[in-house]
């Protein structure tokens, strides 16, 4: 344990719960393979007594971690002292009621929250793991970063890495990024090397080559950056009058944020600074279900944490041996063999949690919605929406209940996608361009009609 911080690292396997010390880099047990925790002494650490109490904060938001959405809550992910902590003003987000939204989708008013994490300064839910992560980085003295991204990791760690002056390594899958996401990594000056194969061939290259290289990983196996992520749901809490909804909706991926939503639900309820935990869907997209075809059709669970892992063994042999890749659209989630997997299934646990997957179709569609009636967001974060519509329709969420989806990216970041959909009239929701001739009674004509 370091005794600065109280907080040490703790292998999630029930049989093996080896620690290890945070000053260490690693991304996973060195004893038995499975992911790590950061778990904390929690006697040590001073905890406001009541969660509310973090609201002070605001009045000393001149206080660079005051003002940070993130270290705002530092004392809940207390890992590193401040001098450490590597902040770009994270976390200013927006929990938008959004009762237009609501009434489409049949959800009493005053019920639906959409979370906007594109508010974010690389426009992101990333950075708030990226800041926790790149803190633990510059504790440790670390020189050189690199992750495998869809994207959206790969900006935020570009924009991290410079704001401290850290070399970066993004890898990237041919032709699976979003130009948005792309052009921000390039930016900021990070060093881009595509690879002929798809999200999980970068996963397991980038895990290698830090590892020979000795380079700091940021992908969310990292358990220093779900820290950070913990915060989303500490915001939502907070923008909620410091109560929890009764749903939390996210899309899954690599399933750091459900694994991270989890955590913090749990050390909350520990720490007794909630009383009710609220259910978590995690919505895939059919073309990368991974999560939703081994959690409902070969009924994988947590049990205590000695997860069945041949199922996925098996399941994974059987991607391999068809050559199989994943193709979803929601290029941000396009991904196959989640790193996360069985931390996502400890907080479904928690959670009383469901996973459903929606179609492409369905994700489009969502997304125009969220665009015509709130701020818009980007493909892999509209899946939560699409989920919704079918949590709803079977009677899994009731419309009395408070739902909070997580809108994960900004609306920009991969307009190819919107423009095609509105141009190309694709969907019910459609608002495609009118052309009219360069004159002005035809012009004028057209507006009334
Ligand atoms: N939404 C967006 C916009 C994302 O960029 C990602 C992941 C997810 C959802 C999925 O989140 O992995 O925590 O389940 N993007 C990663 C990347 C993989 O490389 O940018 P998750």
């Amino acid at each position: 344990m370091s005794e600065q911080t109280a907080a040490y690292q703790e292998c999630i396997n029930p049989d093996c719960k080896a620690q290890f010390d945070v000053t260490q880099t690693l991304v996973k047990c060195p004893t038995c393979g499975t992911l790590l925790d950061i778990c904390y002494d929690w006697d040590k650490i001073e905890i406001p007594a009541k969660i509310s109490d973090f609201g002070k904060r605001w009045a000393t938001r001149s206080n660079r971690l005051d003002f940070s959405g993130v270290w705002r809550f530092r004392d809940l992910l207390n890992f590193c002292p401040d001098d450490s902590k590597v902040s770009v003003g994270e976390g200013q987000t927006i929990l938008q009621q959004n009762d237009n939204l609501a009434k489409d989708l049949g959800v009493k008013p005053g019920n639906l929250f959409l979370q906007y994490e594109g508010l974010n300064p690389s426009g992101s839910f990333k950075d708030n793991g990226m800041t926790a992560a790149f803190s633990h980085a510059k504790m440790t003295g670390a020189k050189a970063s690199a992750c495998a991204s869809t994207g959206n990791t790969s900006a935020s760690m570009a924009l991290y890495a410079h704001s401290i002056g850290m070399k970066c390594t993004v890898f990237i899958g041919s032709g699976r990024i979003a130009y948005g996401k792309l052009s921000q990594s390039m930016d900021y000056g990070g060093h881009t090397i595509q690879i002929q194969g798809d999200f999980d061939d970068c996963m397991k290259q980038v895990q290698d080559v830090c590892a020979q290289l000795g380079i700091y990983l940021v992908n969310s196996l990292n358990p220093f950056r779900l820290e950070g992520q913990k915060t989303i749901m500490f915001r939502i809490i907070e923008q909620l009058g410091w109560n929890t909804p009764d749903w939390i909706v996210v899309p899954g991926g690599n399933l750091g944020n459900s694994s991270a939503f989890g955590k913090a639900f749990i050390e909350l309820k520990k720490l007794g600074l909630i009383n009710k935990v609220p259910r978590l869907a995690v919505i895939n997209a059919q073309g990368a279900n991974t999560l939703s075809y081994l959690y409902n059709e070969k009924n994988l669970r947590w049990n205590g944490g000695r997860i069945d892992m041949s199922v996925v063994d098996d399941y994974y042999a059987e991607l391999t041996a068809k050559n199989y890749s994943p193709h979803t659209l929601a290029s941000a989630i396009e991904i196959s063999r989640p790193v996360n997997l069985t931390k996502c299934l400890r907080a479904l646990d928690f959670c009383n949690g469901v996973v459903l997957s929606v179609t492409d179709e369905e994700i489009k569609d969502a997304k125009a919605q969220i665009g015509l009636h709130g701020l818009g967001c980007e493909p892999a974060s509209a899946a939560s929406i699409a989920g919704l519509k079918h949590l709803l329709a079977d009677g899994t969420v009731s419309p009395d209940e408070k739902v909070a989806c997580v809108l994960t990216g900004h609306q920009l970041k991969d307009p190819n996608v919107t423009v095609n959909y509105h141009k190309d009239k694709e969907g019910p929701f459609s608002n495609p361009p009118v052309e009219v001739e360069n004159d002005l009674d035809k012009i004028i004509e057209l507006m009334q009609t």
